[in-house]
């Protein structure tokens, strides 16, 4: 009798405690952490299915990216429809939304689930993987993106990575993207004969991941091409500097104006988490804006942004020595985003090691009636007042004291006990 084998690229991963590589020690920890993680940021689980049409993701993902065009697992159903098993998660959770058709335009989702790709199985890179991601609807560009880089941040400093950076770049909105594209094939076209046959083809289908390619004799011919940056709106340099700045002292941050990504549905931010301890399969997390995503699936537009992480890859590099304790649940209100934006206090709640949320309300009533109904312990409020004496208030909603304290001088962490 044959005998019956994995599929290549197809792992299990069988939980030992006493296994040399604490596989079992490894999820859990990873998973735990992860889990927490997107519980302080006030996000919620969605589980979609594993099996979609094929169409969602030629829609989404899109036909000229590697993953739809040579990698999906599809087939024929007995009732002869073509479906799919999902390469990654965000087309599945936007789906889920806009057919349930749930209320309002902000949701913030989180997912871990199993996904596949007819890859060329190696270390580090699998045919069928578990990706942890989150999706966050109806944020306009700008606290979200810190958010995003916020939460990347506490994975490398909770799991301990070593050698790790986080690159961001800015590829303009829809128009913006499709000029350049159109800018840089035509400046690529005379060299057709010098690149090889991927980034060849690259040109027709995907023009943008050519400024990825390994090759050095493209990345020569590239030195003199147009950049993405070079026509960028002010405000998308800023944007840049702003996450950039917010967290240099936390994490390895830079910017990286080639840095670009092979799904279709990018546009403006997109950012990259690497570790250098493997050189091949290097990318840990990414993701970015895909404002027009919605809008190519349903008839709604609602901007969106989110990253996954490869979980095989985290739990490679997980200190499993880290554990955390749940405690308080933390509100910091302001009346006006500005506040924000500018605030330094921003950082330090991002980095409190329990539930935290931000919310922006004109009606400080409002803020309060929240807080109370949603069981916060602690209040943290930015008025109109406070905001232009550079003041912040701390009330226990416990014991109802309150404090006043300069936004320059407060410690939050000693605050909250
Ligand atoms: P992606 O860059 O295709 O983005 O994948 C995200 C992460 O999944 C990668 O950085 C890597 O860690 C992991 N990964 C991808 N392929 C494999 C593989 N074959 N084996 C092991 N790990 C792998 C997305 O999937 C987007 N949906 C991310 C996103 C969410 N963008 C916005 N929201």
């Amino acid at each position: 009798m044959d005998k019956i084998h994995s599929l290549r690229g197809m792992n299990d991963l069988i939980g030992q405690k006493v296994d040399k590589d604490n596989i079992s020690d490894r999820i859990f920890f990873t998973e735990k952490i992860l889990r927490n993680l997107f519980e302080n940021y006030c996000l919620s689980e969605i589980r979609t299915p594993a099996l979609e049409e094929e169409n969602l993701f030629k829609r989404s993902v899109g036909d000229s990216s590697d993953i739809v065009n040579k990698e999906l697992y599809s087939f024929l159903d007995k009732n002869e429809k073509r479906i799919t098993l999902r390469p990654e998660g965000t087309a599945g959770v936007i789906r889920s939304i806009i057919e349930k058709k749930i209320d309002g335009d902000a949701h913030r989702l989180w997912y871990l689930g199993p996904m596949w790709r007819y890859e060329r199985p190696q270390k580090g890179r699998y045919r069928q993987f578990y990706q942890a991601g989150i999706e966050i609807l109806g944020y306009e560009e700008g606290l979200a993106e810190l958010e995003m880089i916020s939460l990347i941040c506490s994975i490398n400093k909770q799991l301990e990575i070593q050698n790790s950076v986080i690159k961001i770049n800015h590829l303009g909105n829809n128009e913006y993207k499709n000029l350049f594209c159109k800018e840089l094939v035509s400046y690529l076209k005379p060299f057709s004969s010098k690149l090889d046959k991927k980034d060849l083809e690259r040109l027709d289908r995907n023009p943008l991941r050519i400024l990825d390619s390994k090759n050095s004799e493209t990345q020569n011919i590239l030195k003199e091409a147009p950049k993405i940056s070079d026509h960028l709106p002010q405000e998308s340099l800023d944007l840049l500097d702003l996450i950039r700045d917010t967290f240099s002292n936390d994490c390895n941050i830079e910017i990286d104006h080639k840095l670009v990504r092979g799904l279709d549905y990018y546009t403006d931010t997109a950012f990259e988490f690497q570790t250098n301890e493997d050189k091949r399969q290097n990318a840990i997390l990414a993701g970015g804006r895909y404002d027009k995503l919605i809008s190519l699936i349903s008839t709604r537009d609602i901007p969106g942004i989110g990253w996954a992480a490869g979980v095989e890859r985290l739990m490679s590099l997980i200190n499993i020595e880290n554990q955390k304790e749940e405690n308080f649940k933390v509100l910091f209100a302001v009346q006006n985003e500005k506040y924000l934006l500018k605030s330094e206090i921003l950082k330090q709640i991002y980095e409190l090691d329990c539930i935290h949320e931000i919310k922006i309300n004109k009606n400080i009533k409002k803020i309060f009636t929240y807080a109370d109904k949603n069981n916060f312990n602690f209040i943290l409020l930015i008025g109109e007042e406070e905001d232009s004496k550079n003041k912040i208030i701390l009330k226990n909603l416990n014991t109802k004291e309150q404090k006043i304290f300069n936004q320059s001088d407060i410690k939050i962490v000693n605050e909250i006990r």
